[in-house]
Parts: C-alpha cells; structure tokens; sequence
C-alpha cells in the first residue's frame, strides 16, 4: 500500500486507523476476546517471550484489538505510541507512577478533578513523592514552585469542573528548562480541538469513558507519547502491574472514535449555543466557556484550542438553586458523566469535587451554586427549551 496513514487527515484516521484485518477478510474490527495465545513449538513459545519472534503472548501484555485502538488512538493524537488503560484514572495514575520515583517532586494544577487531586495530595505522598498544587493560570507560580527534584508537571485543561485553562506551550517550556516532564490530561478537550504534544507535552492521558466512547457504555483509558519514553517509563511497569483495557472495551472504544470527530463538532456547536443562553438568563452570576470571550483565559484557550468543547459550567448562586435547576431539568440528565451523547448535568461540590476540602473548593471557585453541563447530542432546539425551564426555576 502506497498510502501513508500519517498523511491522512483526521476523519479518515478515525475510521481506518490502526485496522488490522484477519484472514476472513471482516469489514468491522475483529474482537479478540482471548487471554493468551498458543505457540506452534517449544522454540517459537521461546522466541516471543524473548521479543524475537513477533506476535502475541498474554492480553495483559498486547492483544490485537487492543492494539487497534491504540495504534487508532496514537495516528489521531499525532503520538507514536499509545498504551491503553482500564479507565481513566488507570491511565492518570500509571503515567504519574512511572515517571516518579521516592524522592522526586511533582507540580500540578490545583484545580483537578477530584480523584486526580487525590493521587497527587494524597496518594503520591505516601511513597515519598513531594507534591505542590499552584493556581494553573499563571505561569510564575509554576516557576516559583519549581524544586532541584521536580520531575513531573501535570496539568488539565479544560480543567474540572470550571474550564481553567492552562498555556500547555508555556508551562511546558519551564518543565523543560528545569529538566522536568509534562504530563496532560487532555480529556476536556478531546484529541479532536487539542494537541498536547505539539504543544511541548512529553505525555498525553485520556478517559476514554468520556468522548472517546460517548455513548455512555464502557470505561477506558489511554497513556501516548514517543515510543522511547513510554517503553522506558512504563513497558514494564505496565506488564507486572496489570492495569491492561478489555478486548471488549477496546473493541467499543474503536468504534467510539469513528464518529468522534464528528460528535464533538456537534455537541461544541450545540454548547456554544447554551453557553450564550445561560450567559444571558437573569438567574446566572457567572458563565464559564473557554471560547466566550468573558473566559478568564479566552486567549490562551483560542490559541491552543480549535474548538470551545462540549462542557460548560455556571454559578446559580447557592446550593438551593443549583438543585432547583437540576430537578428541574426534563431532558438533560443529573449524572456525573460527560462526553456522552446524552446531555447530563451535575453539581460538582457534591458529586465529583465532593473529596476536595472546601476551602481548597472554594479557591478554585467551585462555589455551592456551581453547575456542570456536559452537551450531547440531543437537538440544539430541545435542549434550549429545557436549559431555558430549568433555569426560570433556579
Ligand atoms: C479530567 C478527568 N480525568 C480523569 C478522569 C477519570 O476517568 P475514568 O472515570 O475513566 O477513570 C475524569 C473522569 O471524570 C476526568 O474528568
């Protein structure tokens, strides 16, 4: 084949990305739901265990469908690898553990996700990593909190729940300059409207529970960057620790990132729209969209963003109208998900930032009126009507 998949452009990588077709010849992928694989001698049996004969030992190493996605994944993000995980946080937890040792330092993004904050307040820490959380938006603090140890940066943006954006390109090059890596949790964003690595990221993660499946039906997970790093860092790590994704839910996740492009175009043109209306309702005090151009960090966002993205956050002002809003809702769903085709709306305080002290919850801004929507993929007329009810009850 003279075709040269790098050549291709997104929509066609999605679709044939990665595909490897058995001797039947099958239009869709093959799932291989088998946990390991025969040998036809004692020699051959030998030779891939010692990586001289190419082909498939056990599924918690490699499995074909699994490889499928990650070689998908990886042409999409524009990696040289990619390294699938059983969720998400597998994938946040294990591109932070291999990358650490006792003794290192770490600098991340206060403002995360809440069991993404977790492993750094409180579970890097147990094994002697040293941790600081900054403001993300400004650039001295991460400077300033550089050590002689610091080993890793790990940023998110969009972050959870209120959209903070980080300069992926300027934090990054202080990374470098200090001899550190960055670590990005490109989940928000999508692969579709963000690319980390272009950017100056050593190592991008997904949730592939998220856009990546966005029909609500499996977990996963994915680690990708340059093929040196993420052998060195976590080939083996990886093999003894066992955090390897399903053939089933890899299987899902390719069909998943076929209609990806085309799905998160949709669900951002649609929250474009709500984010305006919300804006605009009485009962709103603050909006948070990082492409309206009352985003704290509009600039930073349109500069390393090609889209504004499917989520959108919003203060009613207390708990009370928080919750009137959400009960109010007919269409949109109270759920904690997002990426999914079905539009859901949940109040993070007491759902997904429930873990983060309130202190810390009330620095980042996620007050008790705070709102997340995550857009589907429901008519833009529909859910206007329901986000509009809704938010007369708040
Ligand atoms: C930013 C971010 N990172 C990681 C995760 C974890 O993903 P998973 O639920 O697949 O473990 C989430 C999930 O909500 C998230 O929002």
């Amino acid at each position: 084949m003279s075709e040269d998949p790098h050549a291709w452009e997104t929509a066609t990588r999605l679709i044939r990305g990665g595909t490897m077709r058995t001797a039947f010849n099958e239009t869709s992928e093959a799932l291989f739901l088998t946990q390991s694989f025969v040998y036809d001698t004692a020699e051959s049996a030998v030779a891939r265990f010692n990586g001289e004969e190419p082909g498939y030992v056990y599924s918690r190493f490699a499995n074909p469908t699994v490889q499928m996605f990650e070689d998908r994944l990886a042409l999409l993000e524009g990696a040289q690898s990619c390294r699938a995980q059983t969720s998400g946080m597998a994938a946040v937890h294990a591109a932070l553990m291999g990358l650490l040792r006792a003794g290192d330092h770490l600098v991340a993004g206060r403002a995360l996700f809440g069991s993404c904050r977790w492993i750094v307040a409180e579970w890097l820490p147990r094994f002697g990593v040293e941790t600081t959380m900054v403001d993300a938006t400004d650039l001295k603090a991460w400077e300033d909190a550089i050590r002689p140890n610091t080993k890793v940066f790990l940023i998110e943006t969009p972050a959870n729940p209120l959209l903070e954006i980080t300069d992926i390109a300027a934090v990054s090059k202080l990374a470098k300059a200090a001899g550190a890596k960055v670590v990005v949790d490109n989940v928000f964003a999508t692969p579709i409207f963000q690319k980390p690595l272009e950017l100056g990221a050593d190592v991008v993660v997904y949730s592939a529970t998220k856009h990546i499946d966005g029909q609500g039906r499996v977990l996963g997970g994915a680690i990708l960057g340059q093929t040196e790093l993420l052998d060195e860092a976590y080939r083996d790590m990886l093999r003894h620790t066992g955090p390897a994704l399903s053939p089933f839910n890899a299987w899902v996740l390719l069909k998943g990132l076929e209609t990806l492009d085309l799905r998160v175009r949709r669900q951002t043109e649609t929250a474009a729209v709500l984010a305006d209306l919300v804006a605009d309702h009485a009962k709103t005090q603050r909006i948070f969209y990082p492409f309206r151009k009352d985003h704290p960090q509009y600039a930073v966002a349109k500069a390393q963003m090609s889209g504004g993205g499917s989520l959108l956050a919003f203060d009613l002002g207390s708990r009370q109208a928080a919750f009137n809003f959400l009960n109010a809702l007919e269409i949109v769903d109270i759920s904690n998900n997002l990426g999914d085709a079905k539009s859901m709306a949940t109040h993070p305080p007491t759902t997904t930032h429930r873990a983060v002290p309130e202190a810390e919850r009330l620095a980042i801004g996620v007050t008790e009126g705070t709102v997340r929507v995550s857009v589907g993929l429901e008519d833009v007329r529909d859910l206007s009507r329901d986000i509009a009810r809704a938010l007369d009850a708040a």
